[in-house]
């Protein structure tokens, strides 16, 4: 339901949002369903990424104004008028993004960033698989790791969607439901891929490890697929491959700071004309279509629910 609710009031150190669009995530659809990893009680308003602009200030804020152009991310919440955050929780609107490129850019590029640099030590010219590459997560990756000069190879599961990914700069493509994607990998790379970006999981995620080149790496993003991998550890000893995980929440509140410089960098490719791929923009009332849609595999890129 949309219900009027009291204006928000700031507490100390947290400052009040008025949001003006908020991006609709895979985990906005487990935390509605009651299958995330970390539950919601309820009830609660779902939503976990918005961009708008500050209108109130606690005691003891400093960091930002009334004005201030804004984006954050929170469990649930977004889909709203207003939200209430922590004033170290939130990050400036990188200059060029309107705000529904802002609520579609901050959670998905962060994590594709994160999952392709810090934790895949991605290099230029080399081979990156990003699974689910018409995604939020996966057309992030392939467009950040593009831009880095690396060689993507995107997988999804129809042509349509390879054909999106190619528009974001991907250099060839496999149609996992159809073809054979160790295959297709050895086929394109020769050697195998270097790197391997993984927020699908399920069957696909072993056949895509075992396409890794003597020494590959594979980054472990999520499990849209609703199957948890269980990947042969000898697949990793025979070829010296690294497997790792992330979570790009608790990597902000864990290590604070430790993506400042990530975040430059994607503000520099900001200036240079990256942009999210928004394919739908919904009201607040329509919010729950986009959540159905997301849920039914029927997104492609990101999904927006703009306020204003
Ligand atoms: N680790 C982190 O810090 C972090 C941060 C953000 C998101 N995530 C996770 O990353 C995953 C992707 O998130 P997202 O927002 O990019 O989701 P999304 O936009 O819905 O994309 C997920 C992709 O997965 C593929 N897929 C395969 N089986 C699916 C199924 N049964 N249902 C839905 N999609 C399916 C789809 O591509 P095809 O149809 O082409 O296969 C789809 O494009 C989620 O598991 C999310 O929880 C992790």
């Amino acid at each position: 339901v949309v219900r009027e609710l009291p204006d928000l009031v700031p507490g100390p150190g947290t400052v009040v949002v008025d949001v003006e669009a908020a991006g609709v995530n895979y985990p906005d659809v487990l935390i509605v369903a009651g299958r995330y990893q970390l539950p919601v009680p309820v009830p609660f308003t779902p939503g976990s990424e918005y961009a708008g602009r500050v209108s109130a200030v606690g005691a003891g804020v400093t960091r930002w104004s009334v004005g201030d152009a804004v984006m954050g991310a929170s469990r649930s919440g977004a889909f709203a008028e207003q939200v209430e955050a922590a004033d170290d929780a939130l990050s400036p609107v990188p200059v060029g993004l309107d705000m529904v490129s802002a609520a579609a850019f901050h959670v998905t590029y962060a994590t594709a960033f994160h999952a392709l640099v810090t934790v895949g030590a991605v290099a230029p010219d080399e081979w990156v698989v990003v699974l689910g590459a018409s995604g939020g997560v996966g057309s992030a990756a392939v467009d950040i790791a593009h831009r880095l000069g690396a060689r993507v190879l995107a997988g999804a599961s129809s042509q349509s969607r390879l054909e999106l990914a190619a528009t974001l700069g991907a250099d060839e493509g496999v149609s996992y439901l159809d073809d054979d994607l160790k295959r297709r990998i050895r086929q394109v790379t020769g050697d195998g891929a270097d790197l391997v970006i993984d927020p699908v999981g399920g069957p696909h995620a072993e056949q895509a490890l075992r396409g890794l080149r003597w020494g590959g790496r594979f980054v472990s993003v999520g499990f849209a697929s609703g199957e948890i991998p269980r990947i042969p550890l000898n697949l990793l000893l025979l070829k010296n491959v690294t497997v790792r995980g992330m979570d790009i929440g608790s990597i902000s509140t864990r290590v604070p700071g430790a993506r400042d410089d990530e975040q430059a960098v994607l503000s520099r490719l900001v200036a240079e004309g990256m942009r999210p791929l928004v394919t739908d923009v919904f009201d607040l009332e329509s919010s729950p279509e986009a959540l159905r849609r997301i849920a039914d595999r029927r997104a492609r890129g990101k999904l927006v629910v703009q306020m204003v």
